[in-house]
């Protein structure tokens, strides 16, 4: 914090500090689409924001790759600056932009080596060795804020990290990946293939030109891996999430789970499991609790979900993310996960909170992992299902795949069936030969290994023709 001769002149309604002619220098790392919005902000809010934080917030520079590279937003051109060190060496906060691994985690920690505090929207950096950044921040007594790395603008970190921080929550249900969730709502409204929609996606702006973070779940993944390292106390890495994406979601699926009252969602999903269900030892080790007792699950997959479910509701690019706690019951928070403005409005509220904390001279406590609950496998996990099967249209066909699900003690909930083809012209004259059936079953809640086992033996039956799908479903 630096205390400096050319104070401003004091403001109707600055606070007393900002009026004392307190200062904090930031040093803006990168840019791009959020960083020149953080920019806009930091100058044209300014006053404001000075009277928000308690001191006034000096953009001391800009870290850019290119200086002369067009920008989104004009701002002055003396900020942009290639020397990203030479930035964070003279700042007392570091907000970092850049994304990915490298430079990005040797700033930071730069950043926090020397006591200066850190504002990121880095996910992939936090999902992959968030553990390092933490460590670094509680050794320097450093503040690291991250709300901006989930879901865009939706404040979710603070309230999981603060507002509920006295409840126990169990169970986090996350829609964080907007490409992905325009894709599945456009083929629920059109009809149409998941390729075909990715094509216009990419071609309306709302998928990248590679869209494989996107469309298998990476990006959703590495969110997952951050929420659930909060409502667990216990660190999560990208590496402990199961990860699947919707590259083989189809319209048949989507027209079937019409059919069934259901939608089909990409959902990040962290939950507390019991261990006896896997089983295995393990369990909660917080506080004087000797004997474990439950675990962590992490997963990212296309879901079922009635159509009735909050999270049901949520169209287009939007993100929402569903938490349930056992004081708080269930809460929702929804808006936009991406965007360079709305992006920018969750790091400018770290910023302002990170400000207030240094002027008020205490960091915080940071790391929030206080407890090591063992992270389960999907093995670990029951869930409802929905397995697609084409068949012949013969007798007995039901009855030989419905013995199989008993045979592994799988329960089934429901099932449809749709015919291909015209009815027979004659009544009673039978069906014509080679007629095939689809069949859509849903399970009541079973084991990843129950499941396996079934499909693959249903797979065996010499009625059957192809599974076409199998998808795990909530709340139905
Ligand atoms: N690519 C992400 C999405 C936004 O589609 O939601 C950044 O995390």
């Amino acid at each position: 914090m630096t205390e400096t001769s050319e104070a401003p002149q004091p403001q109707a309604g600055l606070e007393p500090g900002a009026e004392a002619g307190r200062v904090l220098k930031v040093a803006l790392l990168g840019g791009g689409t959020v960083g020149s919005q953080v920019a806009r902000i930091l100058l044209d809010d300014a006053e404001a924001l000075a009277a928000r934080a308690g001191a006034r917030l000096e953009l001391v520079g800009i870290a850019v790759r290119n200086v002369d590279a067009p920008r989104d937003v004009e701002l002055p051109r003396g900020l942009y600056t290639t020397d990203a060190e030479g930035l964070v060496d003279s700042a007392d906060l570091v907000i970092e932009l850049m994304g990915g691994m490298e430079p990005a985690r040797t700033h930071i920690l730069a950043a926090l080596r020397r006591g200066a505090s850190v504002v990121t929207g880095n996910k992939a950096l936090l999902a992959q060795d968030g553990a390092t950044l933490f460590d670094e921040a509680d050794a320097n007594g450093a503040e690291l804020n991250f709300e901006a790395a989930v879901a865009g603008a939706i404040p979710i970190i603070r309230p999981i990290r603060e507002s509920l921080s006295g409840d126990r929550i169990t169970r986090v249900l996350g829609i964080v990946n907007g490409t992905t969730n325009f894709i599945l709502d456009a083929m629920d409204t059109t009809g149409a293939q998941f390729a075909d929609v990715l094509a216009e996606a990419q071609r309306l702006g709302y998928a990248e030109a590679d869209p494989t973070a996107d469309v298998e779940g990476l990006d959703a993944a590495a969110k997952a891996a951050i929420l659930a390292s909060l409502a667990f106390h216990t660190r999560v890495s990208l590496d402990d999430v199961r990860c699947e994406g919707i590259t083989k979601v189809s319209a048949a699926d989507i027209a079937a789970a019409q059919d069934a009252g259901l939608t089909i969602k990409l959902l990040a999903i962290a939950e507390l499991v019991p261990l006896e269900a896997a089983g295995g030892p393990g369990g909660d080790l917080d506080g004087a609790a000797a004997v474990p007792r439950e675990g962590v699950s992490v997963r990212v997959h296309p879901t079922l979900l009635p159509r009735t479910h909050p999270l049901a509701a949520v169209r287009g690019a939007y993100n929402a993310v569903f938490i349930e706690a056992e004081n708080a019951g269930s809460l929702m928070f929804y808006g936009a996960g991406a965007g360079g403005a709305p992006t920018a409005s969750a790091i400018m509220g770290d910023v302002v909170t990170t400000a207030r904390r240094l002027l008020a001279g205490s960091p915080g406590r940071t790391g929030t992992a206080t407890r090591t609950l063992p992270l389960v496998g999907p093995e670990a996990v029951t869930t409802s299902y929905s397995i697609g099967l084409e068949v012949a249209d013969q007798p007995g066909v039901l009855a030989r795949v419905a013995a199989v699900f008993a045979e592994h003690g799988v329960s089934i909930e429901t099932m449809r069936q749709r015919i291909d083809g015209a009815e027979p012209a004659v009544e009673g004259a039978g069906r014509p030969e080679g007629r095939r059936a689809e069949l859509r079953f849903v399970t009541h809640r079973a084991s990843e290994a129950a499941l396996a086992a079934t499909v693959a033996d249903i797979k065996n039956l010499d009625v059957v023709e192809s599974v076409t799908s199998v998808l795990r479903a909530e709340g139905v």
